[in-house]
């Protein structure tokens, strides 16, 4: 049973989960709502190019997906982030509709509340120097926030996982809580992860439509990665992560393979 194998996660469970109709709202009325968006003031920034236009299939980008571990070759450059992250999270216009303007973008998100910011640590890349970057979705730039770091030690937050060795960058996903729970409670917090997963299977599907290699992570240290991001653990927690970097061999199996 769940209750015994992980107490705190049934408890969880158990505090958002929507009981049959009774009248009591779900969320916490009167709760202010935190920004919608991050903005770093005073930062330098780096602007992105234009990303490239789709092209492929996306049953070609399914068919392609695999967690790459094997990593090394050309440098990815500022195109090759512009398109990763404008594909998975950018804001990709308005729309009118009856019940007012809404953002067009290629995650949904309950109640349009955009909980989730990305950051990227770049070890290297063509057109983008190596330091610790938060993606403004709205103005699609990166703003720096820290310098680089060295990359065993940024490896190290990930569980010293081998396969992150010769990747270029690694993209962190956090959410800010606030933005859902003061619409949907307990409730909101399955949502941060569940929009997690919907950033994190564009980005995949993205990179394998650019033949650029991407390996979903959920194995880091928790506290010291938000801290590493200069955010604070009890608003904004880290998600989800992937590596990325040009694949250094051909063939599924190879790209794939698992060290020991
Ligand atoms: C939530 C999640 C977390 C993952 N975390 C890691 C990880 O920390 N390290 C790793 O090497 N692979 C990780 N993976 C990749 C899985 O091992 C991989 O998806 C699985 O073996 C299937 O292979 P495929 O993605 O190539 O089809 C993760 C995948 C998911 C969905």
């Amino acid at each position: 049973m769940i209750s015994n194998l992980a107490p705190s996660a049934w408890a969880f469970f158990e505090a958002s989960t929507n009981r049959a109709p009774n009248g009591s709202s779900p969320g916490i009325d009167g709760q202010s709502e935190p920004a919608r968006d991050h903005r770093f003031r005073g930062v330098p920034i780096v602007e992105l190019p234009t990303p490239r236009p789709a092209s492929g299939s996306l049953a070609d980008a399914l068919a392609g997906r695999l967690s790459c571990r094997q990593f090394g070759g050309i440098a990815l450059d500022a195109d090759d982030f512009s398109t990763l992250l404008h594909g998975s999270y950018g804001v990709l216009g308005t729309a009118r509709t009856p019940a007012g303007k809404m953002l067009e973008r290629p995650i949904p998100s309950g109640g349009g509340r955009y909980p989730l910011e990305i950051y990227a640590l770049i070890r290297r890349a063509d057109g983008v120097p190596p330091g610790v970057f938060h993606y403004a979705p709205h103005r699609h730039l990166l703003e720096q926030i820290g310098g680089p770091l060295p990359w065993t030690s940024i490896v190290r937050l990930f569980l010293d996982q081998p396969y992150l060795a010769e990747a270029d960058a690694l993209v962190v996903i956090t959410g800010v809580a606030g933005r859902t729970l003061s619409k949907y409670g307990e409730r909101g917090f399955r949502f941060l992860w569940l929009e997690a997963g919907h950033l994190g299977q564009n980005l995949s599907l993205v990179a394998a439509g650019s033949d650029i290699g991407c390996l979903p992570l959920a194995g880091f240290y928790d506290r010291p990665l938000a801290e590493l991001l200069g955010m604070d653990p009890n608003v904004e927690l880290p998600l989800y992560a992937f590596a990325l970097g040009r694949p250094s061999c051909d063939g599924r199996g190879q790209r794939r393979s698992v060290r020991g």
